[in-house]
């Protein structure tokens, strides 16, 4: 049979080749986002009186109104934003559908889309496949701060939508207030949609503050903004996130997401209903996190890899350019094969496969795995 590809430039994604390798070699595995240590057991006993309680079936379209309400309490007493449950928050399979939705109820063929490189990988296909156009702006290597004018240069009147990710995989930054209110300006006298991925909102370092899209009134009128629980709570396989806007935007969000998924695991809404109203589960996470980043960089001291430390995010960015001058897709491949350690090359989510000579390391492992890793980086 024959048949034309949707995606025809779109391969297999670095995560499932270097995953693969590094099983192959038994490596110490740094390389994709997520715990290897398990959930809180109170969040597990939660879903399983869920479940028990007879909570089995279906769940609302637009999310177990307990949790909707638990998330726009959480929202306002961060953020001092109020989305309202029955209209402005809908439960999601994870950021990731959330963000699929949002592009696919607004883009249409020919809109352009700005996406900042680099840039996690489930942006650009959602684009395409909606017959729009990703318009990159690519960060300078190293410092992977945003040109405002740059980006206001690539604002055009086919311009439908601009895709922002704070605190930010893979560089570890975290946007501040000035870049807020520049972005802020620049969107003012236009009809731009934001798409604001904020999956780590609450893996935030040294004291700073998550400046959520909501924080300011002229983004939050024109914003999605996308949230994942398998992030905050160590549960990234339970893949279940949630989308909030204001509510005209999020009409059209439901209209799609009604047919794509219509609802999201029953029992795992409800344990998180219940387990939100301690907010302690998530205002401890900054600070679990800082333990495992400055462990991790403490460690490296013997080290040839230079860094600047993440501000946010459970990923850190090592420089290996005093190193070898190879590839970074061939030097992350050689590190498992000769070294068993694996991490993310990130060429591979730069625009033009850009080589930074630099490595994703995610540091959201056991100490153990981490000394392992600690004691393999300070021979190379
Ligand atoms: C920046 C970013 N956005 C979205 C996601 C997807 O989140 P989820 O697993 O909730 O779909 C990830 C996962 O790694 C991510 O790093």
């Amino acid at each position: 049979m024959r048949h034309s590809s949707k995606l025809p430039t779109i391969k297999t994604t670095i995560f499932t080749t270097i995953g693969n390798l590094a099983r192959k070699h038994k490596a110490t595995d740094l390389s994709q986002g997520f715990p290897n240590f398990e959930a809180d057991p109170k969040l597990i006993q939660l879903v399983s009186k869920a479940m028990q309680n007879g909570h089995n079936q279906y769940a609302p379209m637009q999310g177990h109104y307990g949790l909707r309400e638990a998330i726009s309490g959480k929202i306002l007493k961060a953020h001092n934003y109020e989305y309202h449950p029955e209209t402005e928050i809908t439960i999601t399979v994870g950021a990731t559908q959330a963000i699929f939705t949002a592009i696919t109820a607004f883009i249409h063929t020919g809109d352009e889309v700005v996406v900042i490189k680099p840039a996690y990988d489930c942006y650009e296909p959602a684009i395409m496949l909606n017959g729009g156009i990703p318009v990159y702006l690519q960060l300078p290597a190293r410092d992977y701060s945003i040109d405002w004018e740059a980006f206001q240069k690539l604002i055009t009147a086919k311009t439908k939508m601009v895709i922002l990710n704070t605190p930010h995989n893979p560089t570890g930054r975290i946007l501040s207030n000035e870049d807020m209110l520049k972005l802020e300006a620049i969107l003012r006298p236009t009809n731009i949609l934001l798409l604001s991925d904020e999956v780590y909102e609450h893996i935030i370092f040294d004291s700073k503050d998550h400046e959520s899209a909501c924080r300011y009134p002229d983004l939050a009128k024109r914003s999605f903004i996308c949230a994942s629980f398998g992030k905050t709570f160590h549960v990234t396989g339970w893949k279940v996130g949630y989308c909030v806007a204001p509510e005209p935007l999020m009409a059209e969000f439901r209209k799609v997401h009604q047919f794509a998924v219509f609802c999201v695991d029953h029992p795992v809404q409800r344990a998180l209903a219940e387990y939100l109203q301690d907010k302690n589960h998530y205002l401890h996470l900054n600070d679990f996190y800082q333990k495992k980043r400055d462990l991790f960089l403490e460690g490296l001291d013997a080290s040839r890899f230079t860094f600047k430390p993440s501000a946010g995010t459970y990923f850190q960015l090592l420089d290996y350019s005093a190193i070898t001058d190879e590839h970074d897709e061939d030097f992350a491949k050689r590190l498992i094969t000769d070294y068993k350690l694996a991490s993310i090359p990130i060429s591979s989510f730069n625009s033009k496969k850009e080589n930074n000579m630099m490595l994703r390391f995610c540091f959201a492992k056991k100490r153990e795995t981490l000394e392992e890793a600690l004691d393999i980086l300070n021979r190379i």
